[in-house]
């Protein structure tokens, strides 16, 4: 098992192997989280910028941990009280940050591609914690680990993504690592958000919500992207919870062993009954909580380690 990248951007790039590296090194981080002592000494010395241009909870925060269970100095940028706000540019913020020895940036961004662009211009190791609707890649990592967790394997599930997919950079991403991984990956959703044009990227596309969680392994709901949608794509919140919102009728006629994911925030009541979100059935929760040790996998592999070997004690 080898790791030799030094960031880690998206997941198209990434091969199966790289995937299952992360996999198997987050499982190692996720048995540290249970000792006693949590901390490892990977980071020490290393510097960590977090450079969140847009709102984040669960990515800011479990890189936030990550990052310190990891015993690195961690630095949280604060777009309100930075100098964005008087005109300085994304490459001269993150050169400065530079300039005081950041070792790695951590961006989250409205523009797709703002983390290759900062890898190109950078000596800095780029971790993407977001960009634009592109991709979300440790937000599917962390979704693939509790997938694995659950199923004990990803190779022949039938993986249903519901939801704005148009927008959404967790679909990118969960999509890549899915089909890398084997799994087939269905996709439905109002048809102004679902294009057919995705079924390039090996998945099947269906209108039919019955049909597409019908034989589903998982179910991951994805909100509306109302953020990135310059246009209304479909004609009201009410229409699209009756045709597309999973409630306890529509869950009935699943298999029995279907399992929910969510990245979140959830929008309960649209996308997803309340009582479903919190019921056994639901994997939201742990899917934050495995988001600690996927990004404490990320962050020591791009830092020069090779694999779960590597992991103290492992
Ligand atoms: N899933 C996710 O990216 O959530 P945040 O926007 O809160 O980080």
């Amino acid at each position: 098992m080898t790791w030799a990248r030094k960031h880690l951007l998206d997941i198209e790039s990434l091969t199966p192997d790289e995937i299952v590296t992360v996999l198997d090194t987050a499982r190692a981080f996720k048995a540290v989280g249970k000792r006693a002592i949590k901390k490892v000494p990977a980071l020490r010395g290393k510097t960590v910028v977090n450079l969140f241009i847009e709102p984040s909870t669960r990515t800011r925060i479990s890189f936030e941990l990550a990052e310190q269970r990891l015993s690195a100095d961690v630095i949280n940028f604060s777009t309100e009280a930075s100098s964005f706000k008087k005109g300085e540019t994304l490459k001269d913020t993150a050169r400065n940050l530079e300039a005081l020895n950041a070792d790695f940036i951590v961006i989250r961004h409205s523009a797709s591609g703002a983390p290759h662009f900062l890898a190109r211009v950078l000596d800095a190791h780029v971790i993407n914690a977001g960009d634009g609707a592109h991709e979300h890649p440790t937000q599917a990592l962390l979704d693939v680990f509790t997938i694995r967790e659950h199923k004990g394997k990803i190779a022949g599930l039938n993986i249903t993504i519901l939801g704005d997919i148009l927008y959404s950079r967790v679909a990118r991403s969960n999509i890549w690592a899915r089909r890398k991984l084997g799994a087939t990956v269905t996709l439905c959703g109002p048809a102004t958000l679902v294009p057919k044009t995705f079924e390039q990227m090996g998945c099947r596309v269906t209108y039919d919500v019955d049909e597409a969680i019908r034989g589903a392994d998982i179910i991951n709901l994805l909100r509306i992207q109302h953020e990135r949608q310059r246009k209304t794509m479909f004609p009201s919140i009410n229409e699209y919870i009756q045709l597309f919102g999973l409630n306890k009728e529509r869950l009935a006629r699943a298999k029995p062993d279907a399992l929910i994911m969510h990245p979140g925030p959830i929008n309960r009541g649209v996308e997803i009954d309340s009582d479903i979100a919190d019921s056994g059935r639901s994997l939201v929760l742990e899917q934050v909580t495995n988001g600690l040790a996927v990004r404490m996998a990320v962050l020591f592999l791009a830092n020069g380690g090779k694999g779960p070997q590597e992991v103290a004690g492992n």
